[in-house]
């Protein structure tokens, strides 16, 4: 039996038009170990607006019922050449029900559960997913509390991981009020990991010492170096992970790692040979990163994504991650939601201005059914 519904598409044309749509479609009986999942709730996080809308001029878009026709500019067309032309489904991750399965054991285990899972084209009414790859909530969790289940607690617990398997000793964090970085803050207080957190205003840091996090720096503050600079010595974080990306972020930070790596110590033009290292793992941000250099040449930075991690990390990590996550999902792992919307009503012009801004504490839930 054929199911049919709705699902959100982007398409980007040679043209510099982006076509956001609703379109109706069939989804196919699932076969082997695959299933068939009915959306109940699915969050909108910055990576999904990545193909959502990329830099398309949301702005200056025609807006009509169930599409938008945004403006690209000609930089991002030509650097997304690969994808014009192809209608993108989109929505990573999502809760609901699976409601038709593959023949294997596997698959047809889950038939009638409400799972939690990554299939992509989750803006849609249903979703297709390797039975594997679904977790099974508890009776009780609504698919509100498991909707943002893997992408944001996965990441966080990724940060730990990474810390400690590359031997540093704490995590600066920038954008830290994000709904990631709250998570990052409980995972830190209960794992006895030091964190330094640094937000852009005194509402963020209230928030973030409100969940219990012990260093919070305002990067707007005029000793905001100095701040850092101390809470590095207190804590010995020399790694940092910063989701803004472009701009000075990684540099302020790989510069206070220095000077605190090199107190004490006689000068040298080679600066110190404590290993210092910031991932950027966003660009929230999407201008160039810019690094100064003034700390030495004992720094790395790199690129950090959760998918290759995942993969490099192997299958026991990963299974406790998703264990830790479904025990403590509606604690730790808690996602918070500004409005829930349906699948037209993320296509309207006024929730497109408001969940595009990526404010702290302004994540949609697109509710398919709803
Ligand atoms: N690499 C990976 O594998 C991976 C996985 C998961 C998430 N991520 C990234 O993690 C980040 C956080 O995701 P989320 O879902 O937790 O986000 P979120 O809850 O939507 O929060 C976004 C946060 O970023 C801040 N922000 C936005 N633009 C900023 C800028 N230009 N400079 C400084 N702060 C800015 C916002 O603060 P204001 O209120 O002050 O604007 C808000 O606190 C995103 O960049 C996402 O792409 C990456």
């Amino acid at each position: 039996m054929a199911f049919t519904g709705k699902q959100v598409t982007s398409r980007l044309d040679a043209d510099g038009k982006l076509t956001v749509e609703l379109i109706e479609r069939e989804f196919k009986d699932p076969s082997g170990s695959r299933v068939l999942i009915n959306v109940e709730a699915s969050p909108i996080n910055p990576s999904d607006l990545g193909v959502l809308f990329a830099v398309a001029d949301t702005d200056n878009a025609e807006y009509s019922a169930g599409k938008i026709v945004a403006p690209m500019p000609e930089a991002a067309v030509r650097a997304m050449a690969s994808r014009i032309g192809n209608a993108l489904p989109v929505g990573n991750e999502c809760a609901g029900t699976v409601v038709a399965a593959g023949e294997d054991p596997a698959a047809q285990a889950l038939l009638g559960k409400r799972v939690t899972c990554v299939p992509g084209g989750a803006y849609a009414t249903y979703a297709t997913c390797e039975a594997a790859m679904c977790m099974v909530l508890d009776e009780g969790v609504t698919a509100e509390q498991g909707a943002s289940s893997f992408v944001n607690p996965m990441t966080a617990l990724g940060f730990v991981e990474t810390m400690k398997a590359e031997g540093f000793k704490g995590i600066i964090h920038a954008a830290a009020a994000s709904n990631l970085g709250q998570m990052l803050v409980r995972i830190c207080k209960d794992d006895g990991v030091p964190l330094v957190n640094l937000v852009r205003s005194q509402v963020q840091a209230d928030l973030l010492r409100g969940i219990g996090a012990t260093h919070v720096i305002d990067t707007t503050a005029a000793d905001f170096p100095a701040q850092l600079t101390a809470a590095i010595d207190e804590t010995g974080a020399m790694l940092g992970f910063d989701p803004i990306g472009g701009g000075t972020t990684a540099s302020k930070m790989l510069a206070a790692m220095e000077a605190s790596a090199s107190k004490g110590m006689a000068w040298s033009r080679y600066g110190s040979s404590t290993p210092k290292k910031v991932y950027i793992y966003g660009a929230l941000d999407t201008g160039p990163t810019i690094l100064h250099r003034n700390y030495g040449f004992t720094w790395d930075v790199a690129g950090w994504l959760m998918t290759p991690f995942l993969a490099k990390a192997g299958m026991e990590v990963v299974a406790q991650m998703r264990q830790r996550v479904m025990r403590e999902l509606t604690t730790t792992f808690a996602s918070h939601y500004k409005a829930q919307v349906s699948l037209e009503g993320m296509l309207t012009r006024e929730a497109v201005s408001a969940y595009n801004a990526r404010r702290t504490g302004e994540k949609y839930l697109v509710v398919p059914n709803g």
